[in-house]
Parts: structure tokens; C-alpha cells; sequence
């Protein structure tokens, strides 16, 4: 699955992209992509995450092809989309959202004829190594149609790598799939990876772009709001809240004391407290709270979700 003669560009980008914007032409004129800037570098495993209608899909199509940009500028390993459209394409396999599989073939069938697609010469393709890496040696010779839907997703992954491109897009690769499977193809994800591939995956999942991926931009509305190593993104996450609901005003000497856990923010009677479990402990809390003047008439905790990330990381911009 070497990609050697792709010779990684001087910078040692997979992905540049500048300002880029896309304005779709419907009632609305949304705003899809909002002037966004990022770079990947050869190697890694970027996820972009976000919540559904960020604008991932979106991103994934302008590199892919499929959707045109507003403006702004994209090289995919070094090559301007409008430059060298053809020859930026032959850099990335991509994995749409959508399962779009051709069910009357089989997954023989079905890379050897996409190989041909992209002119591989017989003898350089890649059909039973890529069935072998992704676990269907064994399904080469049976419809697709019946296949799984985790196979599915694995016959989309080799169908992508047939003419051994250095990056791998996946777009949304584990939505809708158990437990089990998702760690399945995690693991498929990071051979291809270790392989030499880069890969560029979407998410919702906060635990998927956990897992797999070493660099981590969220996106949000259109915009980027956060983009940095996974280490120091896991550092801002680790954040749980606590809700207090009130029946008296609270008075300034507790409020005082409750800025001792974290962030305050107060909505009618009810107070919530971002505080990080791993800079004050729940007892020290407990003791906090105990020693106010406040009625308390309901207190619950819950882990910061990706939304509250989000709202925290956009609210202080
Ligand atoms: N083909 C399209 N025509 C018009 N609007 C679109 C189209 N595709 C996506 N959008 C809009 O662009 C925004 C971003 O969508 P999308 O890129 O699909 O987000 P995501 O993949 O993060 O869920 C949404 O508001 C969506 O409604
Ligand atoms: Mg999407």
C-alpha cells in the first residue's frame, strides 16, 4: 500500500487551505464555510469535528470535487484544485457519507473496475491486497449486496485507496455503526495510516476523534473554532458541570465562594458551574457549596459535552 512516488511537498502539507468560503445559492444564502484556514501535515490523522450542518461535508466536497468553492484557495499535497484539478484528485480516495455502493458487483468486480477508472495498469492493481487489508478476502466473490453494512464501509475504504493516493478522506466513517464495528474500523484507519497514508476524517463523535486522531480541529458554523494537537484539545475537554437550582437570591459572599470550584453563569434560579474534576475535588465542592447560604432546592452534575466545548471555546472569542 506504499504511496512512495508521491513525494511529500516541501512543506510537508497533505492540505493547505486559505480563506476558503462557500456561499451555497439557496433561498437562504447561507453561509457554509466561513473564510477558513487549515493545514494537515503529511502523516497525521486530522479529525474535523463538529455538530451536524458545521459545514464538514461541505469541506470534505471541495476537496473531494464535488462542490465548488466561493473563494478561497485549497492544495492538496502541494496541487492548487484550480490549477491541476485533475492531478489534486488523484491525491485523495475519498469515503462519502453516503453508502453509495454498486450492490450487482462484488467487491472483486467492483476495484478492479474502479481501477481501471483510474487507468491502474492491470499489473500494478491493488485488489487483493487492499480486499486483504480491509478484512473481505474472504467476500471477494460475493455480491455486495450482501454485505454487512461494516463491510460496506470496508469495500468504500478500498474502493477510495485503488489508485493508492497518499491521503484518505472519511467522511463520517463510523455514523450509525455499533460499538463493536467503529473500533473495527478504527483499527483499519490506523493500519492504513501506519502504512504511510494521511488521513482526513469528519466526526461528530468526540470519542472517535479521541481515539484515532493526533490532530483535532472543531468546526462551527461555517467556522473553525478550535485546531490544535489532540493533547491540548483533551486538556480544555476535561471539564464537568454542575447545576444548582436556587429558591432566594444568592448572595455576593457565595457567589464569592462558588467562583472557588470554576466558571459561573447564572439562568433565572438555576446556577451552573464549569469546574475541572481534575484541579478541585468533589469533597472540596461539597464543602464549598455546604458552607453557602444557598436554598438549594436540586443539584445534578454532568460532562461537559462537545456542546458545551463549543460554546465555551466560541463564547470567549
Ligand atoms: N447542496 C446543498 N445546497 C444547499 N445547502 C447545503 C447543501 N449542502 C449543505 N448545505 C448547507 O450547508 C450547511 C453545512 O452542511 P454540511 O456541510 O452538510 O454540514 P455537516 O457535514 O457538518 O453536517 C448546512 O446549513 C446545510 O444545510
Ligand atoms: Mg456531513
Amino acid at each position: 500500500m506504499s504511496s512512495n512516488y508521491w513525494e511529500p511537498p516541501k512543506n510537508n502539507l497533505a492540505l493547505e487551505i486559505n480563506n476558503l468560503s462557500k456561499i451555497y445559492n439557496n433561498e437562504d444564502n447561507d453561509i457554509a464555510l466561513d473564510n477558513i484556514c487549515l493545514t494537515v501535515k503529511v502523516g497525521s490523522i486530522f479529525g474535523l469535528l463538529g455538530p451536524n450542518g458545521a459545514g464538514k461535508s461541505t469541506l470534505i466536497n471541495i476537496i473531494s470535487g464535488t462542490v465548488f468553492k466561493t473563494s478561497g484557495n485549497v492544495l492538496i499535497w502541494g496541487i492548487d484544485i484550480d490549477k491541476k484539478r485533475k492531478q489534486s484528485k488523484l491525491a485523495v480516495g475519498v469515503v462519502p457519507q453516503e453508502l453509495n455502493i454498486d450492490a450487482f458487483f462484488t467487491p472483486n468486480e467492483l476495484l478492479n473496475l474502479h481501477s481501471g477508472m483510474f487507468n491502474v495498469p492491470k499489473i500494478a492493481r491493488k485488489t487483493d491486497e487492499l480486499l486483504r487489508l480491509m478484512d473481505l478476502s474472504d467476500k471477494a466473490q460475493s455480491y455486495s449486496r450482501k454485505l454487512s453494512g461494516g463491510m460496506r464501509r470496508r469495500l468504500l475504504v478500498a474502493k477510495a485507496m485503488v489508485h493508492t493516493p497518499p491521503i484518505l478522506i472519511l467522511d463520517e466513517p463510523t455514523a450509525g455503526v455499533d460499538v463493536e464495528l467503529r473500533q473495527k474500523l478504527w483499527s483499519h484507519f490506523k493500519e492504513l495510516n501506519k502504512l504511510g497514508v494521511t488521513i482526513i476524517l469528519t466526526t461528530h463523535y468526540l470519542e472517535e476523534a479521541e481515539n484515532l486522531c493526533d490532530h483535532i480541529a472543531i468546526i462551527n458554523h461555517g467556522k473553525i473554532v478550535a485546531n490544535e494537537s489532540k493533547k491540548s484539545l483533551l486538556r480544555k475537554l476535561n471539564e464537568k458541570i454542575i447545576y444548582i437550582k436556587f429558591k432566594n437570591n444568592i448572595d455576593k459572599k457565595s457567589e464569592q465562594a462558588l467562583k472557588k470550584i470554576g466558571t459561573i453563569k447564572f439562568d433565572s434560579n438555576e446556577l451552573q458551574i464549569n469546574f475541572k474534576p481534575d484541579k478541585i475535588s468533589m469533597k472540596k465542592i461539597i464543602k464549598i457549596i455546604y458552607e453557602t447560604d444557598i436554598d438549594i432546592i436540586d443539584l445534578s452534575t454532568k460532562d461537559a459535552s462537545l456542546e458545551d466545548v463549543f460554546i465555551n471555546i466560541t463564547s470567549k472569542k
